[in-house]
């Protein structure tokens, strides 16, 4: 069992849990996430790191209330436990495998929508604890939907709020804003965009025509994460990659958004799995790609 140490509601249906965790605190990394389940017959859900303390052998989790498993999961209170929390999953962020000296000269900047802000947070965390300033934009629909404002500012070099109804910050979009700081005469090498993603489709078609590469991380369905049940299945430049154990990091510029989200929303649905089935054949599974791990 992993017992949630600290619970808290950071904004409308958005929570954070401290959960103690050891052996994935220990390992993880910026960029992957733990699959984790409340109770022997719960639904398994994926939810990327937005921190991690060694010492701790805490991690802390940051997720939206919505649906019926993570309504449950808001409900948990410190002192309750999971019954499993499975990871580190998925690849670290490519961005920290670089050579520290190359990756201090390049001028990055982060892009989160949401919250995404959370799975951001240990990658800007990581370049601050490693001497490297980075540009961060937020953007939320209104300012009280905004989260880990503090602790984003404490780690990014600059930090740019935006809200979509203008209470705060830059008033509308992340992609306007990007916009902004490069008519301001901002250069970039490269953006990692994390959030819906309808934003990230967005932002990669900006940063396409500003020639600046794209990391994004991707969130579709996710069932076994291992590879083996074909949920987390896209589309990415001419290859069928599976975000559990290929990503969830990819290049933007590649990735077929508009088959993605058509895919997570057809995945919803018996008769939509069915024919995702039919469609993909021998691609749809991921790993051994007969087991059937989705049925
Ligand atoms: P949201 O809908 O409030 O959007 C957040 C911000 O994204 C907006 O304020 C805006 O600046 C930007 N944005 C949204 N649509 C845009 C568009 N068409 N063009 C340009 N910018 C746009 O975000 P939310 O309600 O927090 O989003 C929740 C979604 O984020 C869920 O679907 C969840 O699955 C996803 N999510 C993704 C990740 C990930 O790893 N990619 C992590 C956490 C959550
Ligand atoms: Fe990725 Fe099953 S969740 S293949």
């Amino acid at each position: 069992m992993y017992k949630i140490r600290k619970a808290e509601k950071l904004a409308d249906k958005i929570y954070l849990m401290d959960v103690e965790a050891p052996r994935v605190a220990k390992h993880c990394e910026p960029g992957q996430f733990v699959i984790v389940k409340m109770g022997d017959k719960g639904e398994r859900i994926p939810l990327t790191i937005c921190d991690y303390d060694r010492e701790e052998g805490i991690i802390t989790i940051v997720f939206q209330s919505v649906g019926a498993s993570t309504e449950m999961m808001a409900g948990l209170k410190a002192g309750d436990s999971f019954r499993d929390f499975v990871g580190p999953l998925g690849c670290p962020s490519e961005l920290i495998s670089e050579d520290i000296e190359e990756l201090k000269k390049k001028r990055i900047l982060f892009v989160a929508g949401g919250v995404g802000a959370a799975p951001v947070y240990p990658q800007v965390k990581w370049m601050h604890a490693h001497g490297i300033d980075v540009d961060v934009i937020v953007g939320a629909k209104t300012k009280d939907m905004l989260i880990l404002e503090k602790e984003m500012e404490a780690v990014a070099g600059n930090y740019y709020p935006c809200t979509d109804d203008g209470t705060y910050g830059h008033a509308g979009m992340v992609t306007s804003k990007i916009e902004k700081l490069i008519e301001e005469g901002n250069k970039y090498d490269v953006c990692v965009a994390i959030g819906p993603m309808i934003m990230m489709k967005f932002v990669c078609l900006l940063t396409k025509k500003l020639e600046i590469p794209t990391i994004v991380s991707m969130n579709p369905i996710m069932v076994d994460g291992t590879g083996m049940c074909g949920a987390c299945r896209l589309q990415v430049g001419n290859e069928v990659k599976f975000a559990c154990v290929d990503g969830p990091e990819f290049d933007g510029h590649l990735v077929d958004f508009d088959q993605a989200m058509k895919r997570q929303m057809m995945y919803k649905t018996e008769e939509g799995r069915a024919m995702l089935r039919l469609q993909e054949g021998d691609t749809h599974h991921g790993g051994c790609g007969h087991c059937g791990g989705d049925e």
